[in-house]
């Protein structure tokens, strides 16, 4: 088994000192990407295998992060499935052909994985050479409901109306797209570990817009069924969900060695109340970052003291960083994280 220290700690062994990584780690916030970003959109950066392997990089080269997270986005599976994506300044992403009616799913094929994926395969590849051995990479997925939700939104949406619509009016429509996209997420994923990654991680960004039960129905339920697809061997799995302060009980049942958790929790009660065998990451509010060097201490060695020799916790944030964040402002959280000993 990799006896990295992240590793170590998402099997929930004992460890020195926790280890840290950030999400959204690769990205705006540095003055690097933003170079390379002048030059071209960020789905070509996203696409070109050698422009995505240096940002990547990046973080690990600047910070010293604990993992390194491939560069991608969550949007890439519903690309998979025939959605027509871009990215709009000042919008984020955009669907040109979002999903309005049951023909619409029906009309969608579960593509060639490889052939689908090939870019982000080869990507994984050049990273490991570059990491060699030093650091595990982390791949990922977006969740089925938070992939669905920018399908049927064509955008952004800060109440996903027409998602919770759907769900409410055609649940069978919805489910019809959720479990395309399972299908199209567990290939995705089992040929990320094939490629080479060292751990996974779904990304459930919109699952607090839902109910208990219809997280269970229409979120849950199939990232249960992606984790059972996937061929584990010793990857472990991270559930991150914006909501898991109330969902970490129905996110256990799913059995991912990891529940990142976000920042409204106290991460402690958390840990105490999942199974022994499940760690825990988080669970920063990304904001402190913009504060005094005093604030950030005092807030990170907060976290630090409350998860002292606990086995099984990653320090990550709640949720990803901002593009305006001080870059120094990270580069010091990292450092006193670093020196921590438990
Ligand atoms: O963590 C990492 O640094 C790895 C790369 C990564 C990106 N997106 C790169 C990215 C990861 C893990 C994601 C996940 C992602 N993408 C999520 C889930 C996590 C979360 O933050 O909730 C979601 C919802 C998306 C969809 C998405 N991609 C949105 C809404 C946007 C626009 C908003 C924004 O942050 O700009 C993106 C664009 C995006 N994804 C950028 C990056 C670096 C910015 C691209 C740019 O340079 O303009």
């Amino acid at each position: 088994m990799n006896d990295q220290l992240f590793i170590k700690s998402a099997f929930s062994q004992k460890v020195e000192r926790p280890p840290v990584w950030m999400m959204r780690q690769a990205g705006r916030f540095m003055k690097e990407y933003r170079a390379i970003r002048e030059n071209y959109s960020f789905l070509e950066m996203m696409k070109n295998p050698e422009i995505a392997t240096d940002v990547t990089m990046l973080p690990v080269d600047l910070l010293g992060i604990d993992a390194a997270i491939m560069f991608c986005d969550i949007l890439v599976t519903a690309e998979a499935l025939g959605g027509q994506l871009s990215f709009v300044k000042g919008k984020g992403p955009v669907f040109a052909n979002p999903v309005r009616s049951k023909s619409d799913v029906e009309k969608m094929v579960i593509p060639e994985t490889y052939e689908e994926f090939g870019y982000v395969f080869e990507m994984i590849k050049n990273v490991k050479e570059r990491l060699n051995g030093k650091t595990p990479l982390i791949g990922f997925a977006g969740s089925p409901f938070t992939v669905m939700s920018y399908l049927v939104e064509g955008q952004s949406s800060k109440d996903l109306k027409l998602t919770k619509l759907m769900i409410n009016t055609e649940p069978e429509t919805a489910k019809l797209l959720l479990s395309k996209l399972a299908t199209v997420t567990a290939n995705y994923l089992n040929a990320q570990i094939e490629a080479g990654v060292d751990a996974l991680q779904i990304f459930d960004s919109w699952a607090n817009t839902l109910s208990w039960e219809d997280y269970q129905e229409f979120s849950h339920f199939y990232i249960a069924e992606i984790i059972s697809k996937l061929n584990r061997k010793d990857i472990p799995i991270i559930s991150f969900c914006k909501g898991s302060s109330v969902f970490h009980p129905i996110m256990a049942e799913a059995k991912p060695d990891v529940i990142s958790v976000d920042w409204n929790a106290d991460l402690l009660r958390v840990k105490q109340s999942l199974p022994n065998e499940i760690a825990v990451q988080g669970n920063l509010d990304p904001f402190v970052l913009y504060g005094s060097r005093e604030i950030i201490r005092k807030k990170v060695m907060r976290i630090l003291e409350k998860m002292r020799n606990e086995n099984g916790f990653i320090f990550n944030l709640g949720h990803g960083i901002m593009p305006d964040i001080p870059f120094d402002n990270v580069k010091y959280a990292i450092e006193l994280i670093q020196e921590f000993r438990n």
